[in-house]
């Protein structure tokens, strides 16, 4: 159960967001609510230092330059990556969909093969068998034991050489906390890239590239407690110097002629055309605030609340919870059914008493069929929830069970 000392930072660190002035927020696996830093940040971008970056030689562009690269600076030095390994795109999707063809199609041929997970996001999916079906190459998945990754059947999968391991370290289904260091050792062993999507990872705890030694890492900065428009990859140098442009056009060039061009040094080699300027200094903000309160006590709150609802939940007849059963090894998200109701309905009576949770498939359709349902409601928690939006949520189902006569 958390300590009480937790709640008072809990409720302080509340104040920080203006939208939660009213009702309960448990969708922030979703999408993560803003503090008014960040909200300011980009009030500020725009009133006092809005131009084009890297082009104009006034002083107002220099400005806008000196602060979107600050930001890439902030964010580099929060995942413990140099800034030129550090490419700002719109968020993970578009980041794996980066890798997928740029490393993708350089690397994988007919005949390879190349892993996922069964629980992996359709953002760390489609674009793999995209880039299985463009290449010939073989898409290969780890599966699930008791709502956890097969480390035996991973194995297995690895004596095949694949190319590359594309895994989330959190799953925004099942919460499962992955262990993602002996992946990249088992994977790295046999010669196999490891592409981290840290999407559900990164806003509850703290996230360090070279002690992880990742090949590539992406999240996205509306999850972090950024705007939405702006997103990270994190590539070792060597793969980003290697790697061909992704998108063409303004920014990512050297030298055009009417034949050809050559290409920017990185990450600006992946910044083809304006990038979201605001949106990154905002991120920026996001990291300082972050860094303010502190990773390893964003971590310990957010443990302590995942217990607690997992805890309080397990208390409401009917429920069906998917995922482990140990707090320990989840983080996050916790995804549940009650009775036979459809997850949309019973969201949206909780809604009615002003608790917005998640409900569908979560972009994981695979992972959702093999828990053998439809659909499942998702309630998720991030530094600004406390215990009492925890217990509002179970008094609002325990309400739904009344509704629905269960
Ligand atoms: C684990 C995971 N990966 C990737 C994504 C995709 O994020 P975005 O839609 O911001 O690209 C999400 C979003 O829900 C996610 O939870």
């Amino acid at each position: 159960m958390p300590s009480q000392l937790i709640d008072v930072q809990e409720n302080a660190w509340k104040n920080d967001f203006p939208i939660l002035k009213k009702g309960v927020y448990l969708d922030s696996a979703a999408t993560s609510q803003k503090p008014a830093s960040v909200i300011k940040a980009l009030d500020k971008f725009y009133k006092t230092s809005n131009a084009n970056v890297h082009r104009g030689v006034y002083e107002l562009s220099a400005k806008a330059t000196e602060q979107y690269e600050g930001a890439r600076k902030k964010v580099a030095q929060f995942i413990n990556a140099k800034p030129w390994e550090t490419v700002f795109v719109r968020n993970a999707t578009e980041a794996v969909n980066l890798v997928a063809r740029s490393w993708g199609e350089a690397n994988v041929q007919r005949g390879d093969a190349i892993l996922a997970t069964v629980m992996e996001h359709h953002s760390n999916l489609v674009p793999w068998q995209q880039l299985a079906k463009r290449t010939g190459a073989k898409l290969g998945y780890i599966p699930l034991k008791d709502g956890e990754l097969d480390m035996g059947a991973a194995l297995q999968l690895l004596s095949k050489r694949p190319k590359l391991l594309a895994v989330t370290h959190v799953s925004n289904v099942l919460g499962t906390i992955n262990p993602i260091k002996e992946l990249i050792t088992m994977c790295h062993s046999v010669g196999c890239l490891v592409l981290v999507d840290a999407c559900q990872s990164i806003p509850h705890m703290a996230i360090d590239v070279k002690q992880l030694d990742c090949d590539f890492l992406v999240f996205s900065g509306h999850k972090l407690f950024g705007p939405t428009g702006i997103g990270v990859l994190y590539a070792k140098e060597d793969l980003l110097n290697a790697m061909p442009p992704f998108l063409s056009g303004g920014d990512m060039i050297k030298e055009v002629s009417l034949v050809g061009a050559s290409w920017n040094d990185i990450p600006w080699k992946f910044e083809a055309g304006t990038p979201a300027v605001a949106e990154a200094v905002a991120l920026g903000a996001a990291v300082d605030y972050l860094s303010k309160i502190g990773m390893e006590n964003i971590a310990k709150h957010d443990h302590d609340l995942i217990a607690y609802a997992l805890e309080k939940l397990q208390q409401v007849p009917g429920i069906t919870i998917y995922g482990p059963k140990d707090a320990n090894k989840r983080c996050g998200v916790i995804a549940f059914n009650l009775g036979d109701i459809h997850s949309h309905d019973l969201a949206t009576v909780l809604d009615q008493h002003d608790v917005a949770v998640r409900s569908g498939h979560h972009c994981c359709m695979p992972l959702i069929g093999q828990l053998n349902v439809t659909a499942t409601a998702r309630m998720s928690v991030a530094l600004y929830n406390t215990t009492e939006d925890i217990d509002a949520l179970v008094n609002a189902l325990q309400e739904c069970r009344k509704v629905f006569k269960l």
